[in-house]
């Protein structure tokens, strides 16, 4: 393993396991102890994460190559599964305010809290629509235009499960998740259930982030040195990043008989960062070729067209 001071790896494996031991046997504690939010630790004022889910709401149909009028004849009609919203269910919203029929949200971690500041978040993004859109996200609560009375159930559903998994069977057209797959526990369970949940003519599309989360010591590589025993008992129960690169999608994704339409990096590592590293590197990863080393993170649309023969296993 790559280390710069003994102790100090000591120290930090123990603060981490003493914390994974929380986040597994209370796991609505660790949740409330440390505040998630799904976006990270900074202070973030209501039209900055208002802006936030703009912004990524607009990204999904760039990287789809919708223009913004064609969402709405995107969206019509569709049934739509999020994994991971965070704690506001921002994106579903949208979702739903520009013509998706049900927002379906699954989660590993109960995140989602009705606070006044998540409320002031759903006010603002109802507020900045207009016409249509906005009729409809006033029409997703249970009170008409007031998100504090909550989501009704046909407009927008969030499920927490243990595992993470939506266990639907072709029920939506379109999967997305932002900065979620890299802290799914079990990747090759997480696309199944994506595939089984998705209709024939579905796609999925997700934005993955393989940076360190803040959790690398000097070089932005060093966190997939770890061992992978000790990876697991520092961050098993916490849902930080699960470590896979690129290569362990690409595998899994062809596995499950997925057609990849989009598979592109959106940031990548520096080749002295990936040299110092590639010596130490945990079992897992020692194999990895630097091209996919380098990939920080990607962008992957997938779908299920012309894989519907009996002989591809789903689970
Ligand atoms: C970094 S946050 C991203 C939140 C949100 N998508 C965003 O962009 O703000 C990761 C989210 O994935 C969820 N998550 C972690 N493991 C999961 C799993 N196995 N299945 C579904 N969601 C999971 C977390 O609870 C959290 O909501």
């Amino acid at each position: 393993m790559y280390s710069e001071n003994r102790t100090d790896d000591a120290k930090r494996f123990m603060k981490a396991w003493m914390s994974d031991c929380i986040a597994h046997f209370v796991p609505r504690l660790y949740v409330r102890l440390t505040a998630q939010t799904g976006r990270g630790g900074a202070e973030e004022s209501v039209q900055q994460i208002a802006d936030y889910f703009r912004k990524c709401f607009y990204e999904y149909f760039q990287m789809l190559n919708i223009a913004p009028d064609g969402i709405p004849g995107f969206l019509k009609n569709k049934r739509i599964l999020e994994y991971g919203p965070g704690n506001i269910t921002g994106i579903g919203l949208l979702m739903y305010a520009y013509g998706a029929e049900q927002v379906i949200c699954v989660d590993r971690f109960p995140l989602v809290s009705m606070t006044q500041k998540n409320i002031d978040v759903l006010h603002d993004l109802m507020d900045k629509l207009s016409g249509e859109q906005r009729c409809r996200a006033e029409q997703a609560f249970n009170k008409v235009g007031d998100p504090a009375s909550g989501f009704t159930s046909h407009s927008i559903k969030y499920r927490v499960q243990k595992s993470g998994l939506s266990g639907l069977v072709k029920d939506v057209d379109v999967i997305f998740s932002r900065a979620v797959l890299e802290h799914v526990n079990d990747l090759d369970a997480t696309f199944s259930d994506m595939y089984n949940a998705l209709r024939d003519t579905g796609i999925a599309i997700h934005q993955v982030d393989l940076k360190s989360h803040g959790l690398h010591r000097k070089n932005p590589l060093d966190f997939l040195t770890w061992p992978s025993r000790a990876w697991s008992l520092m961050y098993g129960h916490k849902g930080v990043p699960n470590r896979w690169r690129v290569d362990k999608y690409r595998q899994v994704i062809a596995k499950k008989g997925f057609q990849v339409t989009t598979l592109s990096p959106t940031t990548l590592a520096e080749e002295a960062d990936m040299r110092a590293v590639r010596p130490y590197l945990a079992t897992p990863f020692r194999g990895i070729s630097d091209a996919d080393l380098s990939w920080l993170g990607f962008w992957l649309v997938i779908n299920k067209a012309e894989t519907q023969s009996a002989h591809h296993s789903r689970s």
